[in-house]
């Protein structure tokens, strides 16, 4: 197999300093036995621990009365309001995380991209990036730029309980590269992926770019307390294996890199990503998402026998011991609209395939997830009965 070191991804001289380790851990505050923490580790947690993707924002009245005049970005970089949406969910469903309130394309905002967030649609882009010209004029975000995002979680920490954490994430390059090049939400990702496959260095250049902004905006979330980050490439699951591997994994990889010697949990999550399991586990994060499609089991054992094979072949980014991780997830959203009955029924089933893939070895522990967000039109008390189900069993 190929030495996915030599890609040329400037993200090194990113690494934190030694200072900026030290601000990080002060800034923490969760317990070191949080159930999540405890269970990355491989450690029996007090608990199973559980969130929800997308568990802060539209199917929640409080949510929808807090925005009621606000834009949606405009909520991203107001402190009090990211603050208070954040929390919302922790406080109602008793979770044990926070998501940060915020958006893959906040840094990009923050760094003067012209970008919004329109209802019903997701990010729209003013110009979309598809030159030379366009991805050398992309600007690279600047911590001082996201000083509402620090301000905010500074607010959160205050109200978490220390067995709760906060949860930071970035967009990760092939899903954040999709908006700038399509300039919106895409039901096929087909400019972006002509763009890789007709103008390779174009494309390379553009990760290049944006492989530091991703970095910043995470750095910025764990120095100011994040306990554990999630990187979303949410739309990486429209690539074959192949492509991902020579035109996303390089730069995830770096990303992750840059982000380690902080020493906190990194999630990595993608939709429709069965076939790119082992490949996504190889880029070295500490728990894999798995989407509702493929039971935790099965997928567990998977990315165990996917990283045992690249390990053999001599995969320099597959160490032998890093090749258990935490599995994360995985019930179908669609089941919270399906009466307690079902819910329960489908919180056990998944708790089992987690238990199986544990006692397999394929997986040290389970933080148990929705296998993508929380649609908007649920019923928050379905999920508030989701959470008491599980971590009542
Ligand atoms: O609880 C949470 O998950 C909190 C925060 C969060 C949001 N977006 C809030 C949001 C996170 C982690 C994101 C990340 C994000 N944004 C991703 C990756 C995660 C995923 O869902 O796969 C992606 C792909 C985006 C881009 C994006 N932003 C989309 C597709 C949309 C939906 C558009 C719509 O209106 O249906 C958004 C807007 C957005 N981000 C909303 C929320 C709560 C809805 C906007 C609103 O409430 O007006």
């Amino acid at each position: 197999m190929v030495d996915q070191n030599s890609s040329p991804v400037g993200v090194a001289d990113l690494r934190p300093t030694e200072e900026a380790i030290g601000t990080a851990r002060s800034a923490r505050r969760a317990s070191p036995d949080a159930p999540l923490l405890a269970a990355v580790r491989g450690e029996t947690p007090s608990r199973r621990p559980m969130w929800m993707m997308r568990q802060a924002g539209r199917s929640l009245p409080e949510y929808r009365e807090i925005r009621k005049d606000v834009g949606m970005l405009d909520s991203c970089f107001r402190p009090d309001l990211l603050a208070e949406i954040t929390l919302q969910p922790v406080r109602r469903h008793d979770a044990d995380a926070a998501i940060l309130f915020s958006d893959i394309v906040v840094p990009l905002k923050a760094a003067g991209v012209g970008v919004d967030i329109v209802a019903g649609r997701g990010p729209v882009l003013e110009s979309p990036v598809r030159t030379a010209d366009a991805v050398e004029a992309l600007p690279v975000v600047d911590p001082s730029q996201l000083e509402a995002v620090v301000e905010g979680i500074g607010g959160i920490l205050d109200e978490l309980r220390d067995d709760q954490v906060l949860i930071g994430f970035a967009g990760a390059p092939f899903t954040l590269a999709s908006y700038l090049i399509e300039g919106g939400p895409s039901k096929n990702h087909g400019v972006t992926k002509a763009m890789m496959y007709s103008q390779p260095q174009l494309w390379h250049a553009l990760m290049d770019k944006l492989a530091p902004t991703v970095v910043r905006f995470l750095q910025v979330q764990i120095e100011a307390g994040a306990d554990a980050v999630q990187l979303f490439d949410s739309w990486a699951g429209f690539l074959s294996l192949r492509d991902y591997r020579e035109f996303v994994a390089p730069y995830s990889q770096k990303i992750i890199e840059a982000v380690r010697p902080y020493d906190v949990p990194v999630i990595h999550f993608g939709v429709n990503t069965g076939e790119l399991l082992g490949e996504m586990a190889a880029v070295g994060p500490d728990v894999i998402g798995i989407d509702w499609k493929t039971p935790l089991d099965v997928a567990a054992q998977r990315v165990t026998a996917s990283l045992t094979a690249a390990h053999e072949a001599g995969d320099l980014r597959v160490s032998a011991e890093r090749r258990v991780r935490a599995i994360q997830g995985n019930l179908d959203p669609a089941i919270l609209l399906a009466g307690p009955e079902v819910i329960g029924e489908q919180v056990r089933r998944v708790c089992r395939e987690a238990d199986r893939a544990v006692a397999a070895g394929d997986a040290r522990g389970h933080i148990f997830n929705l296998g993508h967000g929380v649609l908007p039109e649920t019923d928050p008390d379905a999920i508030t009965r989701a959470f008491a189900e599980m971590h009542g069993q």
